[in-house]
Order: C-alpha cells, then structure tokens, then sequence
C-alpha cells in the first residue's frame, strides 16, 4: 500500500553532518552527562483542531552561538520557537510532541519517522539527537566501527546553508506551474522531478533507493501539507513564496500562522505522495553508474510490494552495522528502541527480527 511506504520513507534521515561544530563549554550538568537509555515514544495529542501556535509563548528567537539547525525546514522551525529545544539537541520523544503540537503532523506518521531516524543518528544511552549537524552534545559517540561510511554515504555540508539558487528554482516551478504562482501539488511535483534528473545528470554517485526515495516524496508534500495557515479540509493546498521562505530560510511561522486543521498523517501523506507520484510516474529505486547512466536497483520495491517491511529490514540491518557488539545497556537500550520502531510499523506484514537479542 502505499501510504505505508511514504510512511517508511521517512527513515534513515540521517542527520548527521560531516562538520562537527564549533566547540561549546558546558555550563553545570549536561543532559548528555545522564543516561535514561531508550524511552517508549509520548502518547498522541488529543486535540488536533487548528490553532495559532505563533503565540506569545512561542516566539521566534534568532540563533545563539552553539545552536544547531540542519537540513528539515519542520524541525528548524519548531526549534527557533521553542517548540524544541533551541539548542537543537532533543530527545525523539520532544519530536514527536512538537511536530504534533506545531504542525498537527499525525502521531502515526511522527513517531514512526522520529524512531527511524533515532535509531540510526541518536544516542541510544542518552536518548539524545541533534536535529543538524554532529555533536558532542549529545554524548559520547559509540558507532565507532562504521562511522566513515555512514558519514559519506549522507549529506554534504552546504545542504544545511539555506541555498537560494534551490530556492530560486522552486520559485520558478511556482511561477511557471503553479496556481497563481504558489507552490502546489503540480510545481512541487515538477520540481522535485527537476532535481532528479539533475542529479542523475550531473552527479555520478547519485543513488535514489528506499528509505530515501520514499523520503524525497514524503517531503514534497510536507510544505503543501503543514506550512499553509489554517489549512482544512476545504481549502486549497497552496503556499505562497513568502510564507515557502519564511520557513526555509528564517526558520520562522509566518506571523499569526495557525496549524493545520486535522492532522496529517499516514493516511493523509499516502494520498499526497502518490498524487506527487503520479505526476511523473517514471521513476523508480535505483542508482547512478556514472553521470547520466541511471540503474534501476532491482531488490528495492520502492512504492511496490513490501516496500515498509523492505525498509524496516533495511533500516534494522543499517543499526547493525552502526553497532555491531554492543554490550550492557547500550545493547538493551538498541533492543528497546528497536522494538518501538517495529511497534510503530502498524500492521506489519513482516516478522519482527532481533539483531540484538531480545
Ligand atoms: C517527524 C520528525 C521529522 C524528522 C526526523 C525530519 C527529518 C528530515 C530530514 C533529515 C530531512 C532532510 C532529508 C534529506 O534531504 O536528506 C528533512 C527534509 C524536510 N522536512 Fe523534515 N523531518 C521531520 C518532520 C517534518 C515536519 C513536521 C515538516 C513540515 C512541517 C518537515 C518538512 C520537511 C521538508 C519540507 C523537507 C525538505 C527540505 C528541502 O527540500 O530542502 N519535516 N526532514
Ligand atoms: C488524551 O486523552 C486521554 C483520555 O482522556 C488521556 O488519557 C490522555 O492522557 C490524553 N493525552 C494527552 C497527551 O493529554
Ligand atoms: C546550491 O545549489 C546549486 C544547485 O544544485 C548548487 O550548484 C550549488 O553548489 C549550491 N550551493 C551551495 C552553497 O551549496
Ligand atoms: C493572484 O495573485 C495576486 C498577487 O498575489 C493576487 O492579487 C490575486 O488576487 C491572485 N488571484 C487569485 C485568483 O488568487
Ligand atoms: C563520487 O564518489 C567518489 C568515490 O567515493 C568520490 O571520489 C567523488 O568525489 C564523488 N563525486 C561526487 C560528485 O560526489
Ligand atoms: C480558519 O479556517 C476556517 C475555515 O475556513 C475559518 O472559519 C477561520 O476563520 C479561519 N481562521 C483564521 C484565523 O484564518
Ligand atoms: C476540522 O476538522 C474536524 C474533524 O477533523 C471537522 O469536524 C471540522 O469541521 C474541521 N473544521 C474546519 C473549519 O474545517
Ligand atoms: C538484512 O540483512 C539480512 C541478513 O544479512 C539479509 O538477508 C537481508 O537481505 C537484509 N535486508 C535488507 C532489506 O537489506
């Protein structure tokens, strides 16, 4: 099904950087000095109406010396209003309430993402991640085997730098596609196809396979999906630039911005995704043998058969290769988290595995 898959594709978001940053002195005790080892994600929030949440108890901030932001436009957000933490160092459980009470993103669709994330870049002893780049902050690091490849296999430094050459070029999908020169499902569809083919164009070690290649459809909806104001049932699903850059770039709600009425979750981003899909329905899982030489990944189903269970077997095997003998509390702390993340696959239709133990 493929609401299920966008709901997978949301993992792996590895969120570390190549760049540690500049070195900050702890004041008194540091949250990464405890370790609480793994905690059960926070139960959903009740309310889901729509709400002004730029409120007096949230106001924007700009960034002190030592804040971290990174490359999700959602959670820089909610952290320069203090949704999150400002210093961008959280717990999973902190994610899955803000995105809920900031954005109303479902708790299905948040929990789920947050874990699969976590489990891959978050401190498993101190229940701690950063939202950017690599911290000392979150206590020490003790993926040691495979840190290189896991670092090189993800993001490159400039992707957290607002980048107005991108910007320009999702204005331009707008101006030319969109309606009313907003971004909507059609102009964030073409662009996102645009940075495909470029990158197959232009950049020879391109791979574009689960979790990311669901990930990168999941995305594309997040701004139609939560960054319009008081967006219903009813109303149409644009964004204009303004508003688009006040997220991106400033990582600030529009003023008197209310959260989406009705949350959005697994359900909601299965139907999005597969509209943006469907738009150019020609690409699928695969990878660059060389510019412009793109070959299709035959093991990955993509948007196809058991692509959640595809994921969660990719993802579950990644943390083992992070962690491949841990012992003690690192190794039941790995066991517990990996079992809230099976636990928040639904209704899986595949056998839970236990790399760890049990
Ligand atoms: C639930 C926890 C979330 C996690 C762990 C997360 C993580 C991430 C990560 C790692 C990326 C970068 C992907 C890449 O380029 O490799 C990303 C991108 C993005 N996220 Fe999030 N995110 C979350 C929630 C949200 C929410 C609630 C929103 C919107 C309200 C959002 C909007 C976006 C958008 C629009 C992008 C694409 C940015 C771009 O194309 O430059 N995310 N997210
Ligand atoms: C939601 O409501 C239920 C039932 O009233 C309650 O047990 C639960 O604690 C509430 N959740 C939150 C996050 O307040
Ligand atoms: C911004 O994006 C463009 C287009 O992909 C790229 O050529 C350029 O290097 C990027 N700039 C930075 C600072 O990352
Ligand atoms: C189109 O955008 C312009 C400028 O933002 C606005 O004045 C006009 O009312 C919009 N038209 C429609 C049909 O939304
Ligand atoms: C592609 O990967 C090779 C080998 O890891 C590396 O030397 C090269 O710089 C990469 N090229 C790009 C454009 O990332
Ligand atoms: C939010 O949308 C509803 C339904 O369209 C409308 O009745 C309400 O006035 C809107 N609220 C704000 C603050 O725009
Ligand atoms: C908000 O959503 C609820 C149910 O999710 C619905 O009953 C209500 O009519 C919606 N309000 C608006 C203004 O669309
Ligand atoms: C995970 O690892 C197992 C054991 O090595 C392997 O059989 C399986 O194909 C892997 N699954 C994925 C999706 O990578």
């Amino acid at each position: 099904m493929f609401s299920s898959f966008l709901a997978a594709s949301l993992l792996s978001l590895a969120l570390s950087a190549g760049a540690f940053p500049e070195y900050r002195s702890l004041a008194g005790l540091s949250a990464a000095e405890s370790t609480p080892g793994a905690q059960p994600p926070p139960p959903a929030i009740n309310d889901t109406s729509s709400k002004l949440v730029f409120d007096e108890a949230h106001p924007w901030e700009p960034l002190r010396p030592g804040d971290i932001r990174g490359p999700c436009p959602g959670l820089n957000t909610l952290a320069s209003h203090g949704y999150l933490d400002r210093s961008g160092v959280v717990t999973p459980g902190e994610i899955i309430t803000a995105v809920q009470e900031g954005f109303n993103m479902g708790w299905d669709l948040a929990a789920f993402v947050t874990y699969a994330a976590f489990i891959v870049d978050g401190n498993h002893l101190t229940n701690l991640m950063s939202i950017g780049a690599k911290t000392p902050e979150t206590g020490p690091d003790a993926r040691t085997r495979y840190y290189w490849r896991f670092e090189h296999s993800r993001r490159i430094r400039g992707n957290f730098l607002f980048n107005e050459t991108l910007f320009d070029q999702l204005s331009q999908a707008a101006i030319d596609f969109g309606s009313n020169g907003t971004l909507d499902v059609t102009s964030a569809a073409v662009h996102r196809h645009n940075r495909i083919l470029d990158s197959i164009a232009r950049n020879p070690n391109f791979t574009f396979v689960t979790p990311r290649y669901l990930t990168a459809y999941a995305e594309t909806t997040f701004p139609l999906a939560m960054f319009v104001s008081n967006q219903t049932s009813d109303s149409s699903m644009t964004l204009g630039l303004d508003d688009a850059r006040s997220f991106f770039q400033k990582h600030k709600y529009p003023d008197n911005f209310f959260r989406r009425n009705g949350s959005y979750g697994l359900t909601e981003v299965g139907v999005l995704g597969a509209e943006v899909f469907e738009l150019f329905p020609n690409i699928f899982p695969g990878n660059n043998e060389g510019v412009g030489n793109y070959v299709l990944d035959p093991e990955d189903p993509g948007f196809n058969g058991d692509g959640l269970c595809y994921a969660y077997y990719k993802q579950t095997n990644f943390t083992l290769s992070l962690y491949p003998d841990p012992t003690d509390d690192l190794r039941t702390a790995l066991q517990q988290n990996l079992a809230s993340f099976y636990s928040l696959l639904g209704d899986p239709t595949c056998e839970e595995v236990f790399p760890f133990g049990q």
